[in-house]
């Protein structure tokens, strides 16, 4: 699937000198994670030793990967890069917009019909920009870019967090804002704070029951969902290596769950066995001919307190099979104590449903294991008591498992094969009664189970477990089936248990599929034609953001003084407006109509200073706009936290917001509003806050000497005919100055210009 050798060959050349002379600067031994880091340096970043958690850095990843949701615009900026071609291998994958209803193939032709034009959109993209497709039904995201693109000692970004899930293999992945692939994939620098480095060691073997998912339960319930925040968890030991590869990508995949940057794993054989089985066997002769720079320094691991901020340690031999949750994925028991925790909280223990298979586990070893347990339903006379589905993470996999019997074993116990895509991972489940909020209890093998995430219903309660756990008790309909130790009665009135389960690792007749489902990109895609329809509600050309006019600005209105917290979920809500990511015109109808009006204390409702008249923050918006008038927004503290969402930058710049003033930013939506060609300001005395009436007229001054580190000063007119004047700081270095003449860091692209 056109994995890019020569570009492996190219890293692999320069990996062992880099990690020599970051060994050298840092003076002493480097884990993985460093290695990987200090190998991946933009060309312009400075070597030194940087500070965990503290330096900013610029890195050049070797990859990008997108999902269909997240696409949608980040391909729509690119287009606006005016760059002929992606800088660096990029895919595409059609995997989060077809709902899981019927089966696979129905839901398939509906998604095609309703998501035709996004589809097609991507697709043409794609084809245009040197761009790799994977059509709907190709698989997950992460499942496709493991068995396809992932490698040891690699760098990669991708839209979407379990992008991380690539570590299995020994990569450094993560997951990003669309902004950030468009930077990478435009040729720029991908900034981000040096990683802190937690290091998991992992003793004794895996047996029974347990798998790699119990170990990813069991760190979550150590770490909880904040304990991984700005850091990479290296994982190494015996216990690490006696794993299959595609069970390291199941523990990478759940780092999310932790709030890990990523997590990673050395390579070993188990990462060889599987480059082979996938049909990359050239890319294993070349990792294993520097496989001692793909792991860590031995030292390192022989003293991990000595060059890890912080080290677990856990017995695989001793570990149990986990159910975490309900609501949250740290909440983390031991199936051993099940029973007395559900009684104790209440949660309901009868089973509705138990489902297999996403991007965290739809492995063919967790296919198989999980298959062994269907199989005794019939052997021991047992009837399956909860309805059981499988989202298989690619067709390699479902082709695959459908040839060596595999679904047959499910579908003899009931289940339903949805597509190979999320579906009810992502609450693309069209349940048969969720509406009615009964609840109910249902376990499956995802990542995520906070409320509602799966079929809409705030009183599901989601337990989250491995593929053989969740098959075991999805027979038993019971959340506190402890198979390790429970018997089980069947339809003749007999005690069985169940055998633990067993399964291969890769199959002995090697992965096939008629057809994966990929689509490369034309040689020479100058003439191809991107298609958006003008009238389309759900996708938009982007149309450049209009240069700075030259002069300070003068008779800016005030759009909004947010009061408290203003996250980018309060600036660009999400929920039904997801569908719209495609189309900013459309999306902007949400600008900013969470947020709290600091005068009147009321959510989306603020003072049209044309009319005096209260009206939603996007219809005032607009007025001004059509009035020719620019404005301005004031905020409180970490103005814009949470996600890396660009679209909470685009809006304020689509509908005409000319500056934004706050008294501190998150920085990385301080970052996009740069990039947007935005001024993002800070008040250089905070009380300074108070001084922003309702009513005043705005000039901003100083923009005809704009440089670094020199405040802007802000000229107050108040309706009373009084004047103040406020300075404000920027962060603004020259090339960000840059970017907001121009108009955008887009609009600085299409110059020509690289950073
Ligand atoms: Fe999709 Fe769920 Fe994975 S939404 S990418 S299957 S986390």
């Amino acid at each position: 699937m056109a994995f890019d050798l020569d570009m492996i060959k190219a890293l692999y050349a320069k990996m062992p000198a880099s990690i020599a002379k970051a060994r050298k600067v840092v003076n002493r031994p480097l884990t993985l994670s460093e290695k990987i880091l200090y190998s991946h340096l933009h060309a312009d970043q400075k070597l030194e030793n940087f500070g965990r958690g503290k330096s900013y850095v610029d890195f050049a990843p070797d990859r990008v990967a997108m999902q269909d949701a997240t696409a949608q615009m980040a391909l729509l900026q690119f287009m606006s890069a005016g760059k002929p071609k992606v800088a660096v291998p990029s895919t595409v994958h059609c995997d989060h917009l077809i709902v899981a209803k019927t089966g696979a193939a129905e839901d398939l032709t509906v998604a095609n019909t309703e998501s035709k034009e996004v589809f097609d959109f991507l697709s043409s993209v794609s084809n245009k920009y040197g761009i790799g497709f994977w059509r709907p039904g190709a698989g997950i995201i992460h499942q496709v870019v493991l068995e396809n693109y992932a490698f040891p000692g690699g760098m990669m970004i991708g839209t979407d967090s379990h992008t991380v899930n690539a570590g299995g293999l020994g990569m450094v992945a993560i997951g990003v804002g669309g902004a950030d692939a468009v930077d990478v994939m435009a040729g720029m620098a991908w900034e981000l704070k040096f990683p802190k480095l937690i290091g998991v060691k992992l003793t004794g073997k895996l047996s029974g029951w347990t798998s790699p998912k119990d170990v990813i339960l069991k760190v979550a319930g150590i770490l909880t969902v904040k304990g991984g925040t700005g850091a990479i968890v290296e994982y190494f030991g015996e216990g690490a290596t006696s794993m299959s590869c595609t069970g390291k990508g199941t523990i990478c995949n759940m780092g999310a769950e932790i709030g890990a940057t990523t997590s990673t794993f050395g390579y070993d054989a188990s990462m060889e066995r599987y480059l082979n089985a996938t049909g990359r066997t050239e890319v294993a002769k070349l990792a294993n001919k520097i496989k001692e720079h793909l792991t860590g320094d031995p030292e390192v691991y022989a003293n991990p307190e000595k060059y890890f901020d912080q080290v677990v340690e856990i017995n695989l031999s001793e570990l149990e099979p986990h159910l975490n949750g309900p609501f949250t994925p740290d909440l983390a028991t031991p199936i051993s104590k099940m029973k007395e925790e559900a009684s104790k909280n209440g949660w309901p223990t009868r089973v509705e449903v138990g489902l297999i298979g996403s991007c965290t586990n739809s492995s063919y070893e967790d296919i198989s294991r999980a298959a062994s347990l269907a199989r005794q339903v019939a052997d021991k006379g047992l009837k399956t008591k909860a309805e059981f589905t499988i989202t298989p993470g690619s067709e390699v996999v479902r082709y695959t498992i459908d040839r060596d019997g595999f679904i047959d074993s499910f579908e003899k116990i009931g289940a339903k094969v949805f597509a190979n895509a999320c579906g009810p991972c992502i609450g693309m489940w069209n349940r048969v009664g969720a509406d009615k909020k009964e609840k109910n209890t249902i376990v499956h093998s995802f990542n995520r189970n906070f409320q509602s995430r799966n079929d809409g219903n705030p009183n599901t309660y989601a337990f989250v477990g491995s593929p053989e756990l969740v098959t075991a008790i999805a027979i038993a309909g019971d959340l506190t089936f402890n198979p390790e130790t429970d018997f089980l009665t069947n339809e003749s009135g007999q005690k069985v248990k169940l055998d633990a389960p067993t399964g291969d690792e890769l199959p002995k007749r090697g992965f096939d599929a008629e057809d994966p489902g990929y689509i490369a990109p034309a040689k020479d895609g100058s003439k191809v034609q991107v298609k958006v329809s003008p009238t389309s509600d759900r996708l938009q050309l982007l149309a450049p953001f209009k240069a700075w006019e030259g002069t300070d600005l003068r008779g800016l209105r005030l759009l909004i003084k947010a009061k408290g917290k203003c996250t980018t979920d309060h600036i660009s809500m999400a929920g039904k407006w997801l569908k719209y990511r495609g189309h900013l015109d459309n999306i902007s109808n949400n600008l900013l109509i969470g947020a709290t009006n600091f005068f009147n204390e009321k959510i989306n409702s603020v003072k049209n200073n044309l009319t005096g008249q209260f009206d939603e923050v996007p219809k005032v918006q607009r007025a001004y706009k059509a009035g020719g008038i620019g404005s301005i927004v004031v905020g409180d503290e970490n103005y814009g936290e949470g996600s890396s969402r660009e679209h909470a930058a685009m809006e304020p710049r689509h509908l005409g917001v000319r500056a934004i003033l706050v008294k501190s930013f998150a920085r990385i939506h301080e970052t996009n509003l740069k990039k947007q060609g935005m001024l993002a300001l800070t008040f250089a005395n905070k009380d300074d806050y108070n001084k922003i009436l309702e009513d005043d007229v705005i000039d901003i001054t100083g923009l005809t000497t704009f440089a670094p580190e020199k405040p802007l000063t802000i000229v107050l007119h108040h309706s009373n005919g009084t004047e103040e004047s406020i300075s404000v700081n920027h962060t603004y270095n020259k090339g960000q100055i840059e970017w907001f003449k121009a108009g955008s860091a887009l609009n600085m692209m299409g110059k020509g210009a690289t950073k």
